[in-house]
């Protein structure tokens, strides 16, 4: 069984911004770590390439959908790579195999009766491609800005029924207290089953969208776009492929361990649609997947939006900074679930105080030293020093804190850890002045203890940092000679041993 986890697809109606990419490295860094210790993992993530907003952008870019989609798609690519986000699947919902799968599932559903027709009539929100009900007037009346233009509709379409399935979802979140994390956010999703009344239209007639998946039964229409879009986190892990070699083992991934997604699609899309869908497919109670619901990313308070002109742009960040930086700040400043600002500046403080000040400094010095007293050679000595001993026990603590930590999707909380023991080890540095040591021959053995001590701690902390900050924990084990030494305890650098030549992890940056 491997280790699966997904994260929201991303619309490619428009260029990726730092909230994109926020979920993907949360994910890549949630990923990472289960890669490095508990072993085989699959991460899918990709982008929802259908539906109106796409086909409308596509308008005003005078190009057709697919050629829009496919452009924007290679910017979410190019940016993932910059990244380092290492994906095990990739999930474009224009792919033949995942057209095949929805239209599978329609026929099936339709087959057991959990989709009907109907016509319906009301106001309409163009923008979030949904007819609106009283439910959505605000408190003076009337549909909110939120919605943009509102149009009066008459339409028959395809109907997937909720409600039905309320006392069974009712019941399945109660049992289930984990089926949403954080806890908060489940209790959100708790009212709002309570409120579930009606049908999902799963449907758009071909003449107002043709930007989405056939129905096989009934050609005049498309899927609307949630529901071709939830399918993709079982399609691409293999989902009625009919044993498709290019798709992984559907058994050997499934049931999908968190799906990472936003707090806005929470409800109802991931925590009403979803589960239901999945029952109503005959998903068994013990086969339903687990959400990890994150918050988002402001400017100054205020929510991104081109409109205000605030949109934050990870590709230049990238450039400026490198991706390393940007991955740290991102889970440096974020507790999961919820909201942040983002700030440039922090980024700054963050990279210049953390990494460059107190995690690279510690490499450096402590390699610079071994080389200048000890031609690099490190030796391992037993000797009583409560100092060292300390520093080790403390190793000990942060490694079982940041494990269980992590466990929990607490990322900000692992790091918080991490940096317990970079702080102890530097301020040791200064305690234990290895340049008088040096200068001090009976003191020979401390100072190998010393050097051992802080180069192991080096290492536990490039290895536990490794899932955050990948390319420069990959340099620091290089400079460790250390490349293959991953283990999580203490000892893991032979008692004799070779460290490389230092050079700047992180270069300051003005
Ligand atoms: N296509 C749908 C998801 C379908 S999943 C079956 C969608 N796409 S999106 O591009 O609008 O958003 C993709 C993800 O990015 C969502 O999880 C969303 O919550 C997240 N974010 C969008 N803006 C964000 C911030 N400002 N901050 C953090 N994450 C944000 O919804």
């Amino acid at each position: 069984m491997k280790y699966f986890i997904t994260t929201a697809i991303d619309y490619t109606n428009g260029d990726p911004h730092i909230g994109h990419a926020y979920e993907k490295i949360l994910a890549d860094v949630i990923a990472r770590y289960h890669r490095t210790f508990h072993g085989p993992t699959f991460f899918l993530t990709g982008v929802d390439q259908h539906g109106q907003k796409v086909q409308q952008a596509a308008q005003k870019n005078d190009l057709q959908p697919m050629e829009f989609a496919q452009m924007v798609t290679a910017k979410f690519l190019a940016l993932w790579e910059k990244l380092g986000i290492q994906k095990d699947g990739w999930a474009e919902t224009t792919d033949p195999r995942h057209k095949s799968a929805v239209r599978k599932v329609l026929q099936s559903l339709y087959e057991k009766g959990e989709l009907f027709k109907a016509k319906y009539s009301g106001y309409y929100s163009v923008r979030q491609e949904q007819f609106l009900t009283d439910k959505e007037r605000n408190s003076v009346g009337e549909f909110g800005t939120e919605w943009g233009e509102i149009i009066f509709l008459e339409e028959e379409n395809w109907y997937f029924p909720l409600e039905k399935h309320k006392h069974w979802l009712q019941d399945y979140v109660g049992s289930h207290p984990d089926f949403v994390i954080p806890a908060f956010r489940r209790n959100e999703l708790v009212n709002a089953i309570e409120r579930i009344s009606g049908d999902l239209c799963v449907s758009r007639p071909k003449e107002r969208l043709s930007w989405g998946i056939e129905f096989p039964f009934d050609p005049d229409y498309v899927t609307y776009v949630w529901f071709d879009a939830l399918l993709n986190y079982v399609t691409f892990a293999g989902y009625l492929s009919g044993g498709d070699s290019t798709l992984p083992d559907f058994e050997e991934l499934w049931p999908c361990k968190a799906h990472i997604i936003g707090k806005d699609i929470l409800v109802p899309a991931h925590g009403i649609y979803w589960p239901i869908m999945l029952h109503a497919m005959g998903f068994p109670d013990d086969q339903l997947p687990r959400l990890l619901v994150h918050g988002w990313w402001n400017v100054a308070g205020a929510k991104m939006s081109k409109s205000l002109g605030n949109v934050i742009d990870p590709d230049l960040l990238t450039d400026k900074y490198g991706a390393d930086a940007l991955r740290y700040y991102l889970m440096r400043d974020n507790v999961v679930g919820q909201d942040s600002d983002f700030s440039e500046e922090r980024l700054l403080v963050r990279y210049n105080t953390d990494l460059a000040n107190g995690l690279g400094n510690l490499v450096n010095r402590t390699i610079n030293m071994s080389q200048r007293y000890r031609d690099g050679l490190l030796t391992s000595t037993q000797i009583h020093d409560a100092d060292l001993k300390a520093l080790q026990e403390l190793a000990r603590s942060v490694t079982q804190r940041y494990r269980d930590a992590f466990e929990r999707f607490e990322v900000q909380n692992a790091i918080e850890v991490v940096w317990e023991l970079v702080t102890r080890a530097n301020s040791l540095v200064e305690q234990k002045a290895p340049w008088k040591l040096a200068r001090q021959p009976e003191n020979a053995s401390l100072l190998d203890a010393v050097l051992y001590s802080l180069a192991e701690t080096g290492r536990l902390l490039s290895v536990m940092m490794s899932p955050v900050i990948p390319h420069s924990s990959a340099r620091i084990l290089e400079q460790l000679q250390a490349t293959n030494l991953c283990e999580l305890a203490w000892g893991g650098l032979p008692s004799s041993h070779h460290l490389g030549t230092p050079s700047p992890i992180f270069p300051k940056v003005a």
